[in-house]
């Protein structure tokens, strides 16, 4: 199932397409195309090309550490994305290599996540970014050091059929894509003050 973004201004067709399904087939993903993914992480952006990411990643036929990451997300989440192809957990480094705190480190987590997930919608595959999921017990399970910050767990997959998701999961999974608009979020000269080309 493909969901494509309303979008109210020309966007590129991998920003429209990518969102965050919760159903997935069964297919695994083949070592080529999760090695591509990691590969587009690892041309994002950073402060300092510090590079401050890290991702813990299991594939659903290593069962043993995927049910590691499994077992570190809230119920909720455990419940779909079980039928995932593969689970990752992205971690922050939060200092510089230098000792000082590195401020920007969790926004270039972030975009390696999406640069990830960019890759992931041109390979055919989805993502799921989870906030909802343990930190503390990610750190123990994976033994994470200090100085080291999981910051969300991501599910990736091929896309499935929302008729495999229990009825509320399926509503949400066939609900309108919504958004804020551009208006609201692009300012000039003074916060609140709205940039004339992103005026409705
Ligand atoms: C950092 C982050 C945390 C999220 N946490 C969860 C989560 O714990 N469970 C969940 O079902 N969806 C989660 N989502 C998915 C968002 O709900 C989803 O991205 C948002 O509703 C927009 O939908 P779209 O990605 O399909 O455009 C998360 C997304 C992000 C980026």
């Amino acid at each position: 199932m493909q969901k494509a973004a309303p979008a109210a201004a020309p966007i590129h067709e991998l920003i429209r397409n990518r969102w965050s399904p919760r159903a997935f087939n069964d297919k695994l993903i083949p070592a080529a195309v999760l090695r591509s993914l990691f590969e587009a992480a690892r041309w994002a952006p950073s402060s300092s090309n510090e590079q401050p990411w890290t991702f813990i990643v299991a594939t659903r036929d290593d069962q043993e550490n995927f049910d590691k990451i499994l077992g570190t997300l809230v119920e909720f989440n455990a419940g779909w994305a079980r039928h995932s192809a593969a689970l990752a957990i992205a971690v922050s480094k939060l200092n510089f290599e230098k000792g000082n705190p590195n401020r920007n480190a969790f926004y270039d987590t972030g975009a390696a996540s999406v640069l990830l997930t960019l890759e992931a919608v041109g390979q055919g595959l989805v993502t799921h970014q989870m906030a909802g999921f343990d930190p503390q017990k990610a750190k123990e399970v994976f033994g994470i050091p200090d100085g080291f910050e999981p910051i969300a767990a991501i599910a990736i997959g091929y896309p499935g059929d929302p008729n495999s998701l229990p009825d509320k999961l399926r509503e949400r999974e066939l609900a309108p894509r919504t958004r804020k608009p551009v208006s609201d979020f692009v300012m000039t000269g003074h916060w609140g003050h709205t940039a004339s080309f992103a005026a409705q």
